[in-house]
């Protein structure tokens, strides 16, 4: 499979440093970037070709994918618009829809639809990420098999089932570090309170969370019956469940990532404006 990246900053670093791990070879796969450094880092670290528009070399490929901000998008596109020929085209950029970017792929007024649309969160940029993938109907199964083995060097992946359910992904997993960044200042915050210096109630906070979501992907139990199993009764831990439950943490959970997901659905109004 032959790859040619649009863009090549951090993500697509990242994406390209899993896939050579992971058996890609650097000859199939190039990188269009407009930054003369940036091609030269991306030819150094990975032997693969770096050039800063497509040309025919770098048409010559079965798999696009598109790794620009999704601000930059619309003109990125403007020099491959009608000119693609079947390739599969894999977007990562953040909220974009398939339409707007089939709209301006496309040539003579015909969209362009073998697409598919990608959501990696931010630890992928370490290969611990989790992907939300959509394609487009038109997709067949080779080519979402294409994109899975793409998106997968840079962590695991989940297939949304309809395009409005990536709002939810870039809610879910795309903002959930930050969540749980958040918990883990709360966390070390009340290390810090009880007596421990900042770098011991860190390590303490920080070691946990790694621990806790080790031992969750790892079990056969779903997070409650783990959660249940570390609370017995009248000990410490019910204790302090019992006052989040009191201030309703579950439910402001909940809602914190339906607002998320309802600005989501805003900017990616905002993002396909013509
Ligand atoms: N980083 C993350 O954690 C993360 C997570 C999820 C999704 N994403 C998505 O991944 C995409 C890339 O993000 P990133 O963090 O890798 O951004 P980035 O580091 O800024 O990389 C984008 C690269 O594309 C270059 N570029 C801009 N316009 C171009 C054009 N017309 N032709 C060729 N190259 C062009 C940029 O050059 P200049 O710097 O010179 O503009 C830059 O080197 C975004 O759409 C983002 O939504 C990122």
């Amino acid at each position: 499979m032959k790859i040619t990246f649009l863009g090549g900053g951090n993500m697509a670093t990242a994406l390209i440093g899993g896939m050579l791990e992971r058996g890609f070879l650097p000859a199939d796969i190039q990188v269009v970037e407009l930054g003369s450094e940036a091609c030269a880092v991306l030819e150094g670290r990975f032997s693969v070709r770096a050039v800063a528009a497509f040309d025919e070399a770098a048409l010559d490929c079965d798999v696009v994918v598109l790794a620009v901000k999704p601000q930059q998008m619309k003109l990125a596109l403007v020099p491959l618009a009608g000119r693609l020929d079947g390739q599969l085209v894999i977007s990562i950029a953040a909220g974009l829809r398939l339409a707007d970017l089939g709209r301006w792929l496309g040539g003579q007024g015909r969209p362009y639809t073998r697409l598919v649309r990608c959501m990696p969160n931010t630890p992928a940029l370490i290969g611990a990420g989790v992907t939300g993938l959509y394609a487009d109907p038109s997709v067949d199964s080779a080519g979402r098999e294409d994109a899975e083995r793409i998106l997968s060097a840079v962590g695991s992946t989940v297939w949304a089932e309809t395009e409005a359910q990536m709002d939810a992904v870039t809610a879910i997993s795309g903002s959930g570090p930050a969540y749980v960044f958040h918990f883990i200042e709360a966390l070390e915050a009340a290390g810090q309170r009880l007596g421990f210096d900042e770098v011991a109630a860190r390590r303490l906070a920080i070691d946990t969370v790694l621990g806790a979501a080790k031992l969750a992907a790892g079990s056969a139990d779903a997070p409650a019956v783990l959660r249940q199993k570390v609370t017995s009764k009248g000990g410490t831990t019910e204790a302090a469940l019992a006052h989040l439950a009191g201030a309703g943490w579950h439910d402001v959970l909940v809602a914190a990532v339906g607002a998320a997901e309802a600005r989501g659905r805003e900017l990616g109004e905002l993002l396909g404006k013509d």
